[in-house]
């Protein structure tokens, strides 16, 4: 579902962020992305939906290609893909439900946001999607009074918003402790199984890398030296990917 051809990203520094990426990903996978700090894991999801416009190299979701596509053919695969982010990326003084519905509506305009309205098949679709997530009750809340567990199921719910076939998570649960981490990865994993969404995540601990990937990438200065199953990992090699801790 996702084609990544031979990615390469040379920042204005000169900095080589990525060298040479070629990745397939099919649906139902999940992916986790491993790597020491600097090795390029935000650089090549950023890559992939443009937020991070790459030198060269070729990207498709279902044989559509996102590179080179024009800004609406861009906007309309970025549909496909939800962004959740380590810092989670909400407005702080909106509301959750502001949060979750604004960045849907391109149709919108800014004032209508502004002053929440929303059609009502938007806004009850968020209510769903908020009780699945066990956040209902924060609806009205402004983001910033919720807890960082519940700030991040805010992001869950905005990239579930828009039924994306993929889903790229960067550090998904890094500001988070472990407990809710783990409920976190949960749910990542259910709109996995459940829904089949592809799942994309970078991930600084071997052992959430261990239990959450069916496939683990490894980076190393902007190249891939590990493409395989977790299981074929020994605990050594596992965490050589990683920085000491
Ligand atoms: N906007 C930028 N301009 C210049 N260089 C950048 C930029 N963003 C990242 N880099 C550089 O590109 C390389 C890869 O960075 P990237 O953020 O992709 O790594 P990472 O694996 O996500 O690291 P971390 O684990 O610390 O998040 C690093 O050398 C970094 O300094
Ligand atoms: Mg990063």
């Amino acid at each position: 579902m996702l084609k990544i051809e031979n990615l390469r990203k040379t920042y204005k520094t000169g900095v080589e962020a990525l060298r040479d990426i070629s990745i397939k990903v099919e649906e139902g996978e999940f992916v986790v992305v491993l790597g020491k700090s600097g090795s390029g894991k935000s650089t090549l999801l950023r890559c992939i939906n443009r937020l991070v416009e790459p030198t060269s190299g070729r990207v498709f979701l279902n044989d559509e290609e996102i590179t080179g596509a024009s800004s609406g053919k861009l906007r309309q695969l970025r549909q496909k893909i939800g962004m959740v982010f380590q810092q989670y990326n909400l407005v702080s003084r909106f509301s959750v439900q502001t949060n979750i519905l604004a960045g849907r509506l391109s149709t919108v305009s800014t004032a209508a946001s502004m002053l929440n309205l929303f059609p009502q098949a938007d806004v009850e679709k968020s209510q769903q999607v908020l009780d699945r997530l066990g956040i209902a009750d924060k609806e009205f809340d402004r983001a910033d009074k919720l807890s960082g567990g519940q700030q991040q199921r805010v992001g869950l719910a905005r990239a579930l918003m828009q039924d994306p076939q993929l889903i790229l998570a960067d550090e998904p649960v890094s500001s988070l402790d472990p407990s809710t981490s783990k409920q976190i990865m949960d749910l990542l994993a259910e709109f996995n199984q459940r829904d089949g969404v592809a799942v994309i995540c970078n991930l600084h601990l071997p052992s959430l890398a261990r239990e959450y990937g069916s496939r683990i990438i490894a980076l190393n200065e902007g190249q891939i030296v590990y493409d395989g199953p977790a299981t074929d990992l020994s605990e050594t090699e596992l965490n050589s990917f990683y920085d000491s801790q």
